[in-house]
């Protein structure tokens, strides 16, 4: 295992329970949007892979509600919360870019702020297999990073984090290139409690 992702499965291992707090102050987070734009296109019972699923919530059991899901994630405490927080889900542990499924498995993929913890170089290689995954029509949605963040920040909610992205421009040319047409792209800024935050938006289709 790199050591990009040994950072973050131990820091999210220390930080889970902090995370969950965290992010439940951020009044302004515009994911319910985007999933109803996600799961307005999904038929009922539609098989959908949560990448980096975290804890579980809000984004998973949402899914959950009414598809059936599978939760990804490569920290053991998130998916011990996970799997409390969404019994209607599956849970497995694992590693988003060394995943492997059947080609046509999903009808849709999310991630839902994790690409943005994958060292950058990769993105491009990790939205190919995603597109493969997918069914003819099925859709990825993603909140990306956008700055050009690429290391380690020390003390994030206590614990060194790996942050890794790209500038919304370069994660468009990848996104296409890997074969989605975008029908969601937007930069969306929510109040993060330390201040403003900024991530791009996609929902494309394969
Ligand atoms: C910022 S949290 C977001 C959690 C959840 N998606 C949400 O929106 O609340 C990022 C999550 O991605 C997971 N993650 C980061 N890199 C990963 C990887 N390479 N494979 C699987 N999960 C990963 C982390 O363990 C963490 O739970």
């Amino acid at each position: 295992m790199s050591e990009a992702r040994r950072i973050v499965e131990s820091g999210y291992d220390s930080v889970a329970e902090r995370y969950l707090e965290w992010s439940a102050r951020i009044a302004d987070d515009p994911r319910s949007r985007f999933l109803g734009e996600l799961t307005g296109r999904l038929d009922d019972g539609a098989r959908v892979l949560d990448l980096g699923c975290g804890a579980g919530v809000p984004s998973t059991a949402a899914l959950a509600g009414r598809h059936d899901v599978l939760g990804v994630d490569l920290s053991a405490a998130q998916l011990a919360l996970a799997r409390r927080n969404v019994p209607g889900a599956r849970f497995e542990r694992g590693d988003m870019t060394a995943l492997s499924f059947p080609d046509g498995s999903f009808a849709a993929v999310t991630a839902f702020y994790s690409v943005l913890h994958v060292p950058r170089e990769e993105h491009g290689g990790l939205f190919a297999r995603i597109a493969a995954w997918l069914r003819p029509g099925g859709w990825f949605l993603a909140a990306l990073g956008c700055s050009e963040a690429n290391g380690v920040e020390a003390g994030w909610l206590g614990a060194p984090m790996f942050f890794s992205s790209h500038s919304p421009a370069e994660n468009r040319r990848l996104l296409e290139a890997a074969g989605f047409t975008l029908e969601v792209d937007e930069i969306v800024t929510m109040r993060e409690p330390e201040g403003p935050a900024t991530f791009h938006w996609v929902l494309g289709r394969r």
